[in-house]
């Protein structure tokens, strides 16, 4: 503990806050995207250096900007000395290209996925997802946002100029050492910034300003708000645009979720206004309120005092200045059509219930289970049928609010406790915030990638529960697939990208007969040549170019993309 060094901080922070001008992450975009994720250092103080990790810088990543349809061709280099992986947070793309747990980067490597946006336009993110080291890795500073277009969003007048009228701000606490060293895992996170920015300012024009908010915590709830409790106006959820905007003054922002604001800054010039976390009004039983767990007397370690919990505290200042060339001055009245998926739709219930490994008193500390298991690489938790149209219950009989977070797809709200969700949360979702003693319900339908190897993740999107087993998977898999739940055959591809030769290891043997290799057009390839060694496999003589090898037997389909260099 440090508090003798926290309470000079909130002297100073009364006296000298807002010193640092808001980073904004470079942006990055086309059909090539290359991140090269590595070590860094960052000022987080005056005084000593902090490491970091970063992708294409010391800290957070650049911002990939994408238009729905584009086909984008993706290189992640591992730099970083160990090994990691890349997760498209929100975005719906195949189990092989989503960067999961099981879709390592080793130290050294480079991944490369390839995918079509197909999302409507939002604002993602990406992250790593370790088993066991996402928190660390996401902590130390991996973390972009992706930009996503379209054209209904395109034809809205809104603000859209990076950096002009349209930022991003990654909401984080973090918690620092004597040597301002980052501690992973912390439950003392008493350091709040705003893209890496400790006592952000911002100059932010007198119009109408678009905010996309992320909350890239490990743990902490926000509760948004501004200083001058002037209204503000959500126009979309995690994964694209609401019906029309929701006029609030607070918005609850819980690890993982986005939200994309506007706010109207006309006739303010000259005005100094705070983005604050009004965590005061947050009940207990949440990350971030006084007592952490519904029951007051439920201690969780490291987590009190700390001046932010329970309490409100500034993220950001805003400076307002003089209005741009054009600016937007209207809060649109409509925005795009939502079209939720219907409940009578459905074919399948599922219900999750969230619960503390011992339900005692000391329960905050972990670990939580997921229908009374841990997550386990090996099991596939749900095999989903292709096409399938589903709900989700999802019970916390927990102390704590989880934030329940699912890959592959966006959600719809049915039902908070019985109840029709609040605005906030009627556009497409990918987190939902589940409070002690709730039960919400949402419907999705998996379509698109049928893969029965290669699993997607649902999990609590607090990274000390994730990294501590409060994790799934599922497999969405066409009807002829492996009706068994263990992965029975793990496909192991390298080196790919390759200049002609590549091996493929699997759990088990098969034959020459069960691989084929096609090419871009869909044409079968015939001229390369192959060599068995029992559950190893080698193909040699590849000709240059995107290739995609499929590996089918009556027990498994897996289908992998291979380049040649
Ligand atoms: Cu943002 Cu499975 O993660
Ligand atoms: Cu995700
Ligand atoms: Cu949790």
């Amino acid at each position: 503990m440090k508090t003798f060094f926290l309470s000079i901080a909130i002297l100073f922070a009364q006296t000298i806050y807002a010193q640092s001008p808001l980073l904004i992450p470079s942006t990055i975009s086309g059909a090539n995207i290359e991140l090269n994720l590595q070590n860094g250092t960052h000022q987080f103080y005056g005084g000593q250096i902090t490491n970091t990790m970063g992708a294409n810088g010391g800290i957070l990543g650049p911002t990939i900007l994408l238009n729905k349809g584009d086909f984008v061709n993706f290189t992640v280099n591992n730099q970083i000395g160990e090994t990691t992986t890349i997760h498209w947070h929100g975005l719906h793309v195949s189990a092989d290209n989503d960067g999961g747990p099981h879709t390592t980067i080793a130290s050294g490597a480079a991944w490369n996925p390839a995918f079509t946006v197909l999302d409507k336009a939002a604002t993602y993110w990406y992250h790593p997802h370790l088993h066991y080291k996402t928190n660390e890795h996401v902590s130390k500073g991996i973390a972009g946002f992706i930009i996503v277009t379209d054209n209904e969003e395109a034809a809205l007048d809104i603000p859209r100029t990076y950096g002009v009228d349209d930022f991003p701000m990654v909401l984080q606490t973090k918690d620092f050492d004597a040597n301002n060293q980052i501690i992973v895992p912390s439950n003392a996170d008493d350091v709040a910034m705003v893209n890496a920015t400790i006592d952000p300012y911002l100059d932010a024009p007198a119009q109408v300003i678009r905010i996309r908010l992320l909350n890239g915590s490990s743990q902490r709830v926000f509760n948004v708000g501004l200083s001058d409790d002037q209204p503000f106006y959500q126009i979309a959820s995690d994964g694209g645009l609401l019906a029309e905007p929701n006029q609030t003054t607070r918005l609850l922002l819980t690890p993982g979720e986005r939200a994309e604001i506007l706010i109207d800054f006309t006739g303010k010039n000259g005005q100094t206004i705070y983005l604050k976390s009004y965590a005061s009004e947050l009940p207990n039983g949440i990350y971030g309120a006084t007592n952490p767990g519904n029951n007051a007397s439920m201690v969780l370690d490291g987590y009190n005092p700390n001046p932010l919990n329970g309490a409100d505290f500034n993220m950001l200042q805003f400076n307002i200045i003089a209005q741009t060339a054009s600016p937007v001055t209207i809060i649109p009245t409509n925005l795009v059509d939502v079209t939720p998926l219907l409940e009578s739709t459905a074919n399948t219930t599922r219900t999750l219930t969230f619960s503390p490994v011992s339900m005692g008193m000391d329960q905050l500390n972990g670990e939580f289970l997921i229908n009374d298991v841990s997550f386990d690489m090996g099991v596939i938790n749900y095999t989903i049928p292709f096409d399938n149209t589903e709900i989700w219950e999802l019970t916390n009989q927990s102390a704590i609010a989880h934030p329940f977070h699912i890959h592959d797809v966006q959600f719809y709200v049915l039902t908070r406790n019985g109840a029709a969700p609040p605005i906030s949360e009627r556009g497409r979702k990918d987190v939902i915030l589940v409070k002690p003693q709730e039960t919400v319900r949402f419907i999705t339908k998996f379509e698109t990638f049928a893969d029965a190897t290669v699993p997607y993740m649902y999990h609590c999107h607090m990274l000390t529960h994730e990294d501590g087993g409060m994790m799934g998977q599922f497999a969405v898999n066409t009807p002829l697939a492996v009706a068994d739940n263990r992965l029975a055959l793990k496909a192991n591809l390298y080196p790919n990208p390759t200049t002609g030769s590549i091996t493929l290891n699997l759990e088990a043997k098969i034959e020459a007969n069960h691989i084929k290799i096609y090419d871009q057009t869909g044409k079968e390839l015939t001229n390369y040549g192959l060599e068995l060694q029992g559950e190893k496999i080698q193909i040699y003589g590849l000709p240059k170019g995107l290739f995609v090898l499929q590996v089918n037997t009556e027990a498994m389909s897996i289908s992998k993309k291979i380049i040649v260099q």
